[in-house]
């Protein structure tokens, strides 16, 4: 889909659909007056007063525009109350759009004006950003293996007549912010069979402009990866470490290591997952998918930031030479681990992968994972749990959040989590022992291996794939954490 800034009066913009946003209580004015002046009143009159339009959030009605104008037809969309409009409202509306157009009106040409901008709070950038974003996230198909394909709106042109420049860098880093987000989504959609640890290594590879580099099973070993290691044995594929790094062209401001769980299918091992558990785990690898659609358009956000972004990638299977309850592994920082239950198996391979990350001389350690059902029982899908070593890192990155209009909640690390994974035969098992509290007996297995570095840990089971729509994010896979990221590294 082509995005473009243009500058013209609405009447005149010859489109399939022009999209016009009203508030609640619909006072005409910005783009939806121009509009029903050029219609001879028809908004105000017959949508507004006859039809009794209200402009609820989300609520749209079509209108036909009989040649009055160039567009063929008027999109027109609630925006709610203006007091509770937000970057999280404006990218679903986005989203909505983009569907509607899309799914409904079977669009080709889209046009609409920046609704929100001048709201408190809400530049022109960030409400384009926020809007073109949700645009890309609400036309994405995952439709490569139908053999009937459903059209695609072709060009979205954002209509801004006052301040171009800042609607043109705002739609900008939104379409990159929506396509980095797609990459991930695509990822995780794709069947375990394509997306191997093989897969993610040659994706990795091929994005330009970064320093790559993957080690093989023998190369893991020599460093010492054990635990990494110790959940691939049941698997016939490959284990591969994926190492990219990105360094920005003046002195980076910080350096930054990202860890994405990179579990391509996790059938839980020996203890095997029951099927409805098991159904969906080939997305046990959207962490590191998210870390590939970050690392995919990097070079085009230009942070100034060096980023490490790594992945430990293996399937979890219950092969012949699988690892086994009771096994005690080692891992890169020497810890040993006793393996109380096969399918805490991401643990171990971030466990390493967090060790190696510690070495690297970051600033910063954030890994990504859909680590624990716990989490998704604390939190459902709305949210992503987040826990670390240091408030302020978690702050900023639920303040990120809220730019990415993404939810991260605080759960606590109490030292009684670190009791909880205490083993008798080992420095540390991977399971806890205490009733419930799970996402964070978790976090307190990852802290292990952090050499006290500043850390933060991202627990996305829930909310990485969606059974329902939520917040203009369809059904599926969702690419969670990658916008909020972003933000996060040009932040900086
Ligand atoms: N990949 C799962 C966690 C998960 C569950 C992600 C559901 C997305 C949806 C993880 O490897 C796992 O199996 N965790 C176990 C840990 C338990 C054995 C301590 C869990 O959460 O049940
Ligand atoms: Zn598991
Ligand atoms: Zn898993």
């Amino acid at each position: 889909m082509e995005i473009k800034v243009i500058q013209n009066e609405l009447s005149k913009i010859d489109c399939d659909v022009i999209v016009a946003g009203l508030f609640e209580q619909p006072e005409l004015n910005g783009s939806a007056a121009e509009l029903n002046n050029a219609l001879d009143g028809i908004i105000s009159k017959y949508v507004i007063e006859k039809d009794k339009f209200e402009a609820k959030f989300g609520q749209t009605y079509i209108l036909q525009t009989y040649d009055k104008i160039a567009a063929s037809k008027v999109l027109l969309v609630g925006l709610g109350k203006e007091e509770e409009l937000d970057i999280a409202k404006l990218r679903e509306l986005g989203a909505k759009i983009a569907k509607k157009c899309d799914s409904t009106l079977k669009a080709k040409t889209v046009c609409l004006t920046p609704y929100g901008k001048g709201i408190e709070g809400i530049s022109l950038y960030d409400a384009t950003k926020a809007i073109v974003h949700g645009i890309l996230i609400g036309a994405y198909k995952f439709d490569r293996y139908l053999g009937e394909k459903t059209s695609s709106i072709e060009v979205f042109e954002i209509a801004e007549n006052n301040n171009p420049q800042e609607a043109e860098n705002g739609a900008k880093t939104g379409q990159i912010i929506g396509e980095a987000v797609n990459i991930a989504r695509d990822l995780i959609n794709e069947p375990a069979s394509v997306v191997t640890p093989e897969y993610l290594a040659e994706t990795a590879l091929q994005i330009e402009g970064l320093e790559t580099k993957v080690m093989d099973e023998d190369e893991v070993g020599e460093m010492g990866m054990d635990a990494f290691l110790a959940v691939s044995y049941g698997s016939a594929e490959e284990p591969k470490f994926i190492h990219m790094k990105y360094t920005p062209d003046g002195t980076p401001k910080k350096k930054i290591a990202i860890i994405g769980k990179g579990l391509t299918f996790d059938s839980g091992g020996l203890d095997l997952k029951p099927p409805k558990s098991m159904r969906n785990m080939k997305t046990d690898m959207s962490g590191a998918a998210a870390v590939i659609g970050i690392m995919s358009k990097i070079r085009e956000l230009k942070p100034n930031v060096e980023v490490h972004a790594l992945i430990a990638a293996t399937e979890n299977m219950p092969g012949c030479a699988a690892y086994k309850p009771g096994d005690i592994i080692r891992a890169l920082n020497g810890k040993t681990i006793e393996v109380d239950n096969t399918d805490a198996e991401g643990r171990l391979t971030l466990a390493d992968a967090i060790a190696y990350a510690a070495k690297l001389d970051v600033d910063e350690i954030i890994d990504i994972a859909t680590l624990t059902g716990a989490c998704i029982v604390a939190l459902g899908e709305e949210a992503a749990g987040i826990m670390g070593n240091n408030q302020e890192l978690i702050d900023n990155l639920i303040k990120a959040g809220e730019k990415g209009a993404e939810r991260f909640w605080q759960l606590p690390l109490y030292p009684e989590h670190a009791t909880a994974i205490k083993s008798p035969v080992a420095d540390i098992k991977n399971t806890g022992s205490t009733t419930g509290g799970g996402a964070m007996t978790a976090a307190a297995f990852l802290k292990e291996f952090t050499d006290n570095k500043n850390w933060a840990h991202i627990d996305i089971a829930g909310p990485a794939y969606l059974e329902k729509e939520m917040r203009g994010t369809p059904k599926g896979a969702s690419g969670f954490t990658v916008a909020s990221l972003i933000e996060y590294l040009i932040a900086q």
